[in-house]
């Protein structure tokens, strides 16, 4: 799915030069769900900026496919992004003045979608966020929750091969977290998406595939490498499967999504062979923080 070779981005403020991202070699296999962690200020959302064809890095390629988004030109990278790539902001993001269906059916303007197919496919997108009661409040009379609900079916509707969540449940109480986390994770499953979540819930990316860490605009591969059942880590460090909601239990109890096919590796084994294409990334132990 995606290709990063050298990726640096620097912002320069008038005469101060931040350098957010040192140097990215990453590979993103078709299907995989990944966290990425780190501190603030680490570049996990320049990182998913570059992914989601919202800015072009400073030096380096990404290639979607085999199309380097570095190279593409404006308007080729609006109609990437139109069609390839749904994303999801911790804040939601919605306009206030539209109501939950119209939110939805906007994502379908860019792409030339009649009128009546875009109410019909953002009808059946709030349908599949569980929202189908809802179509017609605007975002000031529905919960966080709800509209973080409606900004999934605003990201998926349009079909995309790839979401991008930066913080996606960090507006949102526990219960509500788990909630959301299980619906993406869901959607990811059922839509065969590549799935990129940028958390600082560890709970949130122990759910995933694949682990990345971020700090100082330097990436590290966090995935725990699966050892042999001799070495295997003492079972005290995670609770017992039974005590963990459904959406944290590891990758091989899991169902693979359907679209994950022999393009990429499949899900239940992927650990291991999702960080075998990065070996510019050094595997890590798995690096928790609050
Ligand atoms: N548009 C910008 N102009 C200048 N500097 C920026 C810009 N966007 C980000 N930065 C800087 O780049 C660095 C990385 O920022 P980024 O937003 O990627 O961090 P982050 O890991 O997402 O942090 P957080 O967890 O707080 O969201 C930070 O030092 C930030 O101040
Ligand atoms: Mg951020």
């Amino acid at each position: 799915m995606y290709t990063l070779t050298g990726v640096t981005k620097t912002y320069s403020n008038g005469k101060k030069a931040v350098n957010a991202l040192q140097g990215i070699d990453l590979t993103i296999p078709d299907g995989q769900m990944v966290a990425v962690q780190g501190p603030t200020g680490g570049g996990k959302s320049t990182l998913l900026q570059m992914l989601g064809a919202l800015d072009r890095p400073s030096s380096g390629s990404v290639l979607l496919g085999d199309e380097d988004l570095a190279k593409a030109s404006d308007s080729r990278l609006t109609k990437l992004r139109a069609g390839n790539v749904g994303i999801v902001f911790q804040s939601f993001n919605l306009i206030a003045t539209l109501t939950a269906l119209e939110n939805v059916e906007a994502a379908l303007v860019p792409l030339g979608v009649p009128k009546a197919q875009r109410r019909e496919r953002a009808t059946a997108a709030l349908a599949s966020v569980g929202l189908a009661d809802r179509t017609g409040h605007r975002p000031a009379e529905l919960s966080g929750g709800q509209q973080q609900r409606v900004a999934i079916a605003r990201a998926l509707v349009k079909d995309p091969k790839v979401l991008l969540a930066d913080e996606p449940t960090g507006n949102l109480d526990e219960e509500t977290r788990d909630e959301i986390i299980a619906l993406l994770e869901g959607l990811w499953r059922d839509q065969g998406l590549t799935l990129v979540i940028v958390t600082h819930d560890s709970q949130v990316a122990a759910r995933a595939q694949r682990r990345l860490h971020i700090a100082k605009g330097k990436l590290r591969d966090t995935t725990p490498v699966p050892k042999a059942p001799a070495q295997a880590r003492p079972p005290a460090e995670e609770p017992p499967a039974e005590e963990r909601p459904a959406w944290s239990k590891p990758a091989d109890e899991a169902t693979p999504p359907a679209g994950a096919t022999a393009a990429s590796p499949a899900p239940a084994a992927s650990s291991a062979a999702a960080v075998a294409p990065t070996a510019a990334v050094s595997p890590a132990a798995p690096t928790d923080e609050a």
